[in-house]
């Protein structure tokens, strides 16, 4: 089964909404088949909430076949919830894609695993797809269980999920050492990585679901790495790409070389 590779720019508290609508320009510019589609893979942004309208905007006026999605969602529909944003508002804004477990929000925000099976929830009852972070700490890496601990958070937010939810989702593999740090994972290891998930995917779906789920490789991608990456990567799906996202020309080069 052929899955189309996905290359993510999560842009995390970046660009306001002035500067995601020269930075969308811009990639649109360097991408100039972004208007005809790119053969090998789907690009897709992630930009805080104030600014996915604008890139909404420009995506749709210039018919740039670029999706967008979401950091973050409430676990909650509506009501009383100061300051959150729910699935359907970010459906309706036309989100592809929500990160669900981010590293980032586990450790800042009181994000556990029953709040994160609920976001999935969410998410995927609005229409749009999970994107679900998971990956060792250094930690975790230097007692020898990395490969337990990814495919264990894994195991604890997909286990009651049907057939048909499950090949909705998208896992991004990120140890959490390499988020930022230009430290990168070893072509070998991430593969090993995307291996043990799909291979409990498989466990726990069957194959025919297992393959159909695609699971990224994030932590440090840049130009140089991505490459690599994917040649060694044959259950690499494609990048979450945080820092290097930030640039459009670094950013298209990756998208390029997936
Ligand atoms: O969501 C993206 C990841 O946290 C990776 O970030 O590419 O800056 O290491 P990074």
């Amino acid at each position: 089964m052929t899955r189309i590779p996905v290359v993510a720019g999560n842009w995390k508290m970046n660009f306001d909404h002035l500067e995601a609508t020269y930075f969308v320009q811009k990639l649109a510019w360097t991408l100039r088949d972004a208007h005809f589609g790119f053969r090998h893979c789907e690009v897709t942004l992630m930009p805080p909430f104030t600014s996915i309208r604008s890139v909404q905007v420009l995506i749709e006026a210039d018919r740039l076949k670029l999706t967008y999605g979401a950091q973050a969602v409430s676990v909650t529909n509506q009501g009383a919830f100061t300051g959150d944003v729910s699935a359907d508002m970010l459906a309706k804004l036309g989100c592809t894609y929500v990160l669900v477990g981010h590293s980032e929000r586990r450790k800042y925000h009181p994000e556990d695993d029953a709040n994160i099976v609920d976001q999935v929830r969410a998410v995927l009852a609005a229409g749009m797809k999970p994107i679900l972070c998971v990956g060792e700490s250094f930690e975790e890496r230097r007692q020898g269980i990395e490969l337990e601990f990814a495919v264990g958070q894994v195991q604890d937010v997909i286990r009651d999920l049907s057939d048909k939810e499950a090949e909705q989702m998208l896992i991004a593999y990120e140890p959490v050492w390499a988020i930022g740090t230009g430290m990168v994972a070893t072509p070998q290891s991430a593969q090993q990585a995307a291996a043990a998930i799909r291979s409990h995917l498989t466990d726990v779906y069957g194959a025919s679901v297992a393959e159909r789920v695609r699971i990224l490789y994030g932590g440090s991608v840049n130009s140089s790495n991505a490459t690599q990456l994917m040649m060694e990567g044959k259950d690499i799906d494609g990048f979450l790409v945080g820092g290097a996202s930030l640039d459009a020309e670094e950013f298209a080069t990756i998208a390029r070389l997936t």
